[in-house]
């Protein structure tokens, strides 16, 4: 008897609350960076939400579905040299989940808008209003921000190809699918 293994062509990966924080924090930070740059109210506004949003996140983190919990994907040393090993190779090893190079990726983006909200909220301080460095602190923190958003798109868009995955779509439907 032949013997057929049918391979998962479609997998829900993205629960509503992750698909929901990942579109919104991509809001506020674009608005923030080209948008309402001036540091006035709608600014610090938005900026505290990308910060809470990420907050939120950190905690789903680890109460959440199974392919938004940091167990799941967390880029340990062992998991990120696979994956190299692998990209070395010419293979590249699907993941429903991340894979280890983007996990990298999006916790330097949270911590980044960590950043960003700690270095906005603390000129709002009298003991630090005014602080030149905090002002080039708070300005340089948001270029390293946006390129690595540049990277982090691009790779999404690159990495979908290679792996003939819909990351992307994946991203707003919740289900990952091959093709
Ligand atoms: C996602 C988070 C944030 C991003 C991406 C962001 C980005 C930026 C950018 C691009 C500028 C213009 C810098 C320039 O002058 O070239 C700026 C300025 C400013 N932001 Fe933010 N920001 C964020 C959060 C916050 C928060 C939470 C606060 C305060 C509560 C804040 C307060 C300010 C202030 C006072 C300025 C004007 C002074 C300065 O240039 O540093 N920001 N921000
Ligand atoms: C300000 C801009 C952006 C920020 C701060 C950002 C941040 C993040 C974060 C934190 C995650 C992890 C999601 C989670 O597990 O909760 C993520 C995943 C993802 N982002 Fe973004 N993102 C941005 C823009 C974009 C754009 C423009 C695209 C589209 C090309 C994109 C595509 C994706 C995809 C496809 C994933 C999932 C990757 C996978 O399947 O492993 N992101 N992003």
């Amino acid at each position: 008897m032949q013997h057929v293994r049918s391979v998962e062509r479609s997998r829900p990966v993205w629960d509503r609350f992750v698909r929901l924080f990942h579109w919104s924090l991509v809001s506020c930070v674009l608005l923030n960076t080209f948008v309402m740059t001036d540091g006035e109210a709608v600014h610090q506004w938005l900026g505290y939400l990308a910060a809470g949003l990420v907050v939120a996140r950190i905690v789903w983190g680890f109460v959440g579905t199974h392919h938004a919990r940091f167990s799941s994907f967390f880029p340990t040393p062992g998991r990120l040299r696979h994956h190299l090993n692998q990209l070395r190779a010419g293979r590249t090893d699907m993941h429903w989940g991340h894979n280890p190079l983007g996990a990298l990726m999006m916790l330097a983006l949270m911590g980044i808008v960590l950043g960003l909200g700690l270095s906005g909220w603390m000129q709002t301080l009298d003991a630090f209003w005014g602080e030149a460095w905090l002002m080039d602190l708070h300005e340089a923190l948001s270029d390293v921000l946006i390129l690595s958003v540049g990277l982090h798109a691009a790779a999404a868009l690159v990495m979908g190809r290679l792996e003939r995955t819909r990351l992307v779509k994946a991203m707003i439907t919740g289900v990952k699918e091959r093709w």
